[in-house]
Formats: structure tokens, C-alpha cells, sequence
């Protein structure tokens, strides 16, 4: 969710709030991050908003976005956090979260990953194997704890998204087969540290209808059902994040329409809430501010080579994921079909493919509905720098992650003695 006026012309100028991105290259280089806080906030807000009638917790998907400022900005907000690794947890605490919010996804928690969070007392683990459950009620065992404990289970609903990114179909890796977690549950039940307090279940990401949603949240109502049938009182059922954000003309439902699909989907029981959004509220409140190198022309297309790539950026690459690109300066010219490049040295470098602009060496473009996925993804290849990072509060800019230097990113590496 964006706010109407999160980026606005102004002087010809693309702005971000009240600030020029101009300005922003200027201050900060480029390629540079760059959020909008009153964005963060509003889309926030308004997820939080649709559900003030109930008993909830909204958890930020942390692998969105990890920047500490943004952590910190929602944990102020009251929001809770949903990580997926001992990082995760470690940043959390380190933004000043409240590890009593915390549930902890994943596949493959580690036994240090386990201890971190039982020491730290988070809310709720989100079990996903019988295996793991075995592991985490021994090491609470250990510990003289108790883990509070959900299942994620797998709903095999087709959340019509792209595939490397649904997670609710029966073949994928995640969480356990619908058919078999009434007997996981059970085990658990005789497991002297573990406590069952919920039903987990995240089906994917970008996702734009409702109907996936209702359809997995029916299922996990059944679950609960049959729990309870057999004695097992659930407190709380996860339905994960997921909701899409509109890249160019998606139309995802509204956070009101969602929230009020699931509320009514509960109908009177006594059950807390838990969400799981990262996308839908920080996607579309930041962009990839990025400097045009070099243009080249050639028989059959035309390169903006700019300076930001796919290790700032995977998504073009890795989903062909489509972004649009804005100039921040536009030119009262003709415009050229350009594909928009990277200086890495594969052929899947590109930040956008077709995008008719007149551009000139020099000049400023912004990538958009970077905020997620975007700078948590970005990596050192081709020894890059990682972007620096910058929020917007009104007139003000904070830096809020400063540029790697090259010298950061061999630091840790060390030659054969002798060599
Ligand atoms: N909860 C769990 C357990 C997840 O695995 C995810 C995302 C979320 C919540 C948050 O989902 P969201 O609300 O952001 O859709 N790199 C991909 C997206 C991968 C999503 C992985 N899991 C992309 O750039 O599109």
C-alpha cells in the first residue's frame, strides 16, 4: 500500500515525501535505498486497523526487510515480528522488538537457532516437521523450558502466484501434509516441553485474489475443529503474510477487504489472529534510486546501463519480476525503447525490460515497489558494494544504512600462510 503522496512530481521532479530524489542522489550516491516513513506507517496502520475489532497480532515478515530502522519504526507501531533465523531474532532485539512477539518460521531451525528463541521467550514457534518437534522439545527439555508450539500446515490451496514463491501446495518443502497434523498435533500433546497453543499456515507471497486466503483459512477452521473434538484447545491460528502489492496493474485486495473476510470466516470463536505481512507493507514505500552510466545504442536495442544491478535487485532476474522505472528528471524529448541493465557480467542483469524513455548520461532513475525483496535479497556479486539505505521523514533524510566499502567485503577472507 502506498500513499497517494508518497511519490509525487513536483518541479518535474520525482519526490519522495517532501524530498527531491536529486537531492537524495546528491547527498547519499547512488544506487541507494530509499523508504518513505509515513508510508511504512500508513500501510501499518491500516492492516493493523481492519482487524481493531479482534483479537490479533500482526508479525512483519522480517525477510522483507530487515533494516533496523524499519524494525524499530514498527515495533513502535506495536507490531510483532516473524523470523525465519537466529539473524532475524538477533536484529529483532537489536531494533528494540519485543521478543514475546516473535513467531519463528522455517524449515530448518537449527538447535542454536531453538535455544536463542527459548531463551529470548518468543511467542510462538511455527513447527514445521514432526522431526523438528521432536528436536524442540528436547532442547526445551534441556533448558527446563516450555516452547509454545503451532503446526504449520501445508492447506494445498493453489495461491495462483509465481512458483517459486507458493509455498501452500501439497509438493512443496513447507510445513506438514493437511492429512497427517491431527497426529502430529497428538504427538505433541504427550511431549512434556512442548505446549500447543495454534495453527499455522502461510500458502505464499504476491498474492492478489482473496479466494486463496478463504480457502486455507476453511481448512485450518476444520483443523481446529477436529483439535478441539479430540481435547486440543488452540489459542491463536497464523495465517501467514502473502497479500500482493500492485508492481504495475494488479489489483490485490484491500487490507479492509481482508481483514474483514477473515474476521467474518471466524465467525464467534474465541481465537487470536496472527499475520504475517511483508510485502504489503513495505513493497510500495521505497524505491531503488539508480544513476544512468552509460547508453548504448545498438542495431537491434537500445542499453541504459545504469549503476544499480541484480545484486542490488534480484528480482527482475530471478522472478522476471516486472518494476517500473521512473525517471526522476523526465525529458521533454522522444523517447527510445530501452532495456535497463546492470554493469554484472551476466546477461540476466537487468532491472527492466521495454521501457520507452528519453534519457540522457547522467540522469537519475527510480526503480519502484523496491521496499521489499529488494535491498534483503541484494548480495556481493561481482564484489559490489551493497546500496546504502536512506528514509524519508517529511523534509528529512536519515541515513539509515550506510554504503559497504570494497575493504568490507574481503575482511573477513585470508590467504593460504606461505602463498
Ligand atoms: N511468512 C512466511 C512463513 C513466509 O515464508 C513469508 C514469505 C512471509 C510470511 C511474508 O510473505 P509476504 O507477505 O511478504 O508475501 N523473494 C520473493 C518473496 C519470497 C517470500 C518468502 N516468504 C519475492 O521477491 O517476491
Amino acid at each position: 500500500m502506498t500513499t497517494a503522496n508518497t511519490f509525487t512530481f513536483k518541479n518535474n521532479t520525482l519526490h519522495i515525501e517532501n524530498v527531491a530524489l536529486d537531492k537524495v542522489a546528491e547527498a547519499f550516491d547512488t544506487p541507494c535505498y530509499v523508504y518513505s516513513k509515513s508510508a511504512l506507517t500508513d500501510a501499518f496502520e491500516a492492516f493493523n486497523a481492519g482487524f481493531a475489532n479482534s483479537q490479533h497480532l500482526v508479525c512483519f515478515a522480517v525477510k522483507s526487510n530487515p533494516s533496523l530502522a524499519i524494525l524499530n519504526l514498527f515495533a513502535r507501531l506495536g507490531a510483532g515480528f516473524d523470523i525465519v533465523s537466529g539473524g532475524e531474532l538477533a536484529r529483532v532485539i537489536a531494533a528494540g522488538g519485543d521478543p514475546a512477539k516473535v513467531v519463528f518460521s522455517g524449515v530448518g531451525k537449527t538447535a542454536d537457532e531453538m535455544r536463542a528463541a527459548l531463551e529470548a521467550g518468543i511467542f510462538c514457534f511455527n513447527v514445521e516437521s514432526a522431526s523438528e518437534l521432536v528436536r524442540l522439545n528436547d532442547i526445551a527439555g534441556y533448558m527446563g523450558k516450555i516452547a509454545p508450539v503451532s503446526l504449520r500446515v501445508n492447506p494445498n490451496v493453489d495461491a495462483k502466484t509465481h512458483p517459486y514463491i507458493s509455498t501452500g501446495l501439497k509438493n512443496n518443502k513447507f510445513g506438514v501434509a493437511y492429512e497427517d497434523a491431527l497426529d502430529i498435533y497428538l504427538q505433541a500433546a504427550t511431549m512434556p516441553n512442548i505446549s500447543i497453543h495454534g495453527v499455522d499456515c502461510h500458502i505464499g507471497s504476491q498474492i492478489t485474489e482473496l479466494s486463496p486466503f478463504l480457502d486455507a483459512f476453511d481448512r485450518v477452521l476444520a483443523l481446529v475443529d477436529k483439535l478441539d473434538e479430540v481435547g486440543i484447545d488452540i489459542q491463536h491460528i497464523d495465517l501467514g503474510g502473502g497479500i500482493g502489492i500492485c508492481y504495475s496493474d494488479e489489483t490485490p485486495p484491500d487490507f479492509f477487504a481482508y481483514a474483514s473476510a477473515m474476521q467474518e470466516k471466524l465467525g464467534t470463536r474465541k481465537i487470536k489472529l496472527v499475520f504475517e505481512p511483508g510485502r504489503a507493507l513495505v513493497g510500495n514505500a521505497g524505491i531503488l534510486l539508480t544513476k544512468v552510466e552509460y547508453l548504448k545504442h545498438t542495431e537491434s536495442k537500445n542499453f541504459a546501463i545504469v549503476d544499480a544491478a541484480m545484486n542490488d535487485l534480484m528480482r527482475p532476474a530471478l522472478y522476471d519480476a516486472y518494476h517500473a522505472i521512473e525517471a526522476v528528471k523526465p525529458r521533454d524529448e522522444a523517447t527510445r525503447n530501452y532495456e535497463i541493465v546492470g554493469p554484472v557480467c551476466e546477461s540476466g542483469d537487468f532491472l527492466g525490460h521495454d521501457r520507452d524513455l528519453a534519457l540522457a548520461e547522467g540522469d537519475l532513475l527510480a526503480v519502484m515497489s523496491a521496499g521489499a525483496y529488494g535491498m534483503s535479497m541484494a548480495s556481493n556479486y561481482n564484489t559490489r558494494p551493497r546500496a546504502a539505505e536512506v528514509m524519508v521523514d517529511g523534509e528529512q533524510c536519515h541515513l539509515i544504512r550506510k554504503r559497504e566499502i570494497v575493504a568490507d567485503l574481503f575482511a573477513g577472507e585470508s590467504v593460504l600462510p606461505g602463498a
